[in-house]
Formats: C-alpha cells, structure tokens, sequence
C-alpha cells in the first residue's frame, strides 16, 4: 500500500484528508456497529472488508467521473479517523457531486460531520468548482436528515421506494444545494 497525507480542507477541530492505512482499525470499528450500519449498503462488516476499502481509498483520485472517494474526517490535533464523508463525481454530469458520511457513535452528538460538511462544501465549491451537490438519505434516517437541513440543503424530493435496502424497497429523500446557494449564505 502506498501512503497519502493529502489533506483537502481543514476547519477548527477537524481535517478532512486522503484515507491511509493507519486507518483501518478505526473504520473497521464503526462500521462494522449495527446502528452504523442500519442505513448503509454494507451488514456484518469485516477487518478484511475495512482492509480491502481502504486499500481501495489510498488509489483513488478526487473527482473522476464515475467514482465515489471517501474523504477521511480526522481529529485535527490527534489526526485518529472519527468518519468519512464521501463525495460521488456523477458520470453523466461531473459537474454535479453526491454526498454521503458516516461518524463513529462516540464522536456523535458534538456537531463533527456539520463542520466536517462545511469543510467539504467549501472544497467543493471553490475548489472543484462544482455546480451542484446533491444528498440522498432513508427517510427513517432522522439524523441524517438533521445533518443535511443544518447544511442548508433543501429536500428537492421524496422518491417512493427508491432502492433495495435490507430486503425491503426504501423511500429516500432527495436533497440539494446549488453553489449560488452557497455562495448567498
Ligand atoms: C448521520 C450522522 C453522521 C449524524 O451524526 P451527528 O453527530 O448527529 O451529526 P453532527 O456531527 O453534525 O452533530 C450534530 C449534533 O451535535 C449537536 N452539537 C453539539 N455541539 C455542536 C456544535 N459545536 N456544532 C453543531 N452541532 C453540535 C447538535 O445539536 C446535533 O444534535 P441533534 O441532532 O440532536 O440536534 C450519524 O448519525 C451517523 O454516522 N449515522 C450512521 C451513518 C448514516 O446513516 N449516514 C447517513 C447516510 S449517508
């Protein structure tokens, strides 16, 4: 495994940075948490698995067309991962982003992905020079639903039975936040 410190955006408590192999215990920890999990594609997740992802991460580029990478949120004076925030670069439009994130469960409740998202926005609009970032998210995910109100993102849609999640088809809501949005807050 090559290693990469590239850090993308970094706030006051945090730093969003390329994945690195140092990183693997931590992932394995929160993902592999059912309550992490319940939302997510992924169940019953192993080292292996934490292992191969972030192998995956440290080769990704940013913003290839086609390709999500998975930003690694870190603690800014101990640089020890607490999540991720992922950005998808849409094939058939790059110039619009999906995002997803994850925190670990000892790290929630104290605002971390809200700054890590501010953080992230910022790269994305002024960095990448994006158009558009849109979110999807279960509506029964109520916290996840907070964190993308929090970000000023507006609910552009509810699409009924939206994905095949754990053996039952899904709403989602559909969020987003266009840069001149941004750029008027
Ligand atoms: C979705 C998820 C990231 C939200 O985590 P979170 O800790 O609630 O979100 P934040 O880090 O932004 O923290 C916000 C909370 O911290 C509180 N808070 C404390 N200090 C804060 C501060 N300085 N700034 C902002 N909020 C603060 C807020 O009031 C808020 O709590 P509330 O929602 O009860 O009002 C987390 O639940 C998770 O990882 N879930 C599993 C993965 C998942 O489902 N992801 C979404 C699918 S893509």
């Amino acid at each position: 495994m090559q290693q990469s410190n590239e850090v993308y955006a970094a706030t006051e408590r945090l730093v969003l940075r390329h994945f690195d192999k140092q990183d693997v215990n931590a992932l394995y920890q929160y993902r592999s948490d059912p309550d992490i999990a319940r939302f997510q594609s992924w169940e019953n997740y192993t080292y292996e698995s934490a292992e191969a992802f972030v192998q995956a991460q440290i080769a990704q580029k940013p913003d290839e067309p086609g390709t999500w990478l998975q930003y690694a949120v870190a603690l800014a004076d101990s640089n020890l991962l607490i999540g991720d925030c992922a950005v998808h670069t849409l094939q058939a439009e790059p110039r619009i982003v999906e995002i997803g994130y994850t925190l670990a469960p000892e790290h929630q409740g104290k605002g971390y992905i809200h700054e890590a998202l501010g953080g992230l926005f910022g790269y994305i609009f002024d960095t990448l020079d994006k158009h558009k970032i849109i979110a999807f998210t279960d509506v029964r995910n109520v916290k996840s639903i907070r964190v993308l109100e929090r970000q000023g993102m507006r609910r552009e849609g509810h699409l009924l039975q939206n994905y095949w999640s754990k053996g039952s088809w899904t709403d989602e809501y559909q969020y987003a936040l266009l840069a001149p949005e941004w750029r008027s807050r």
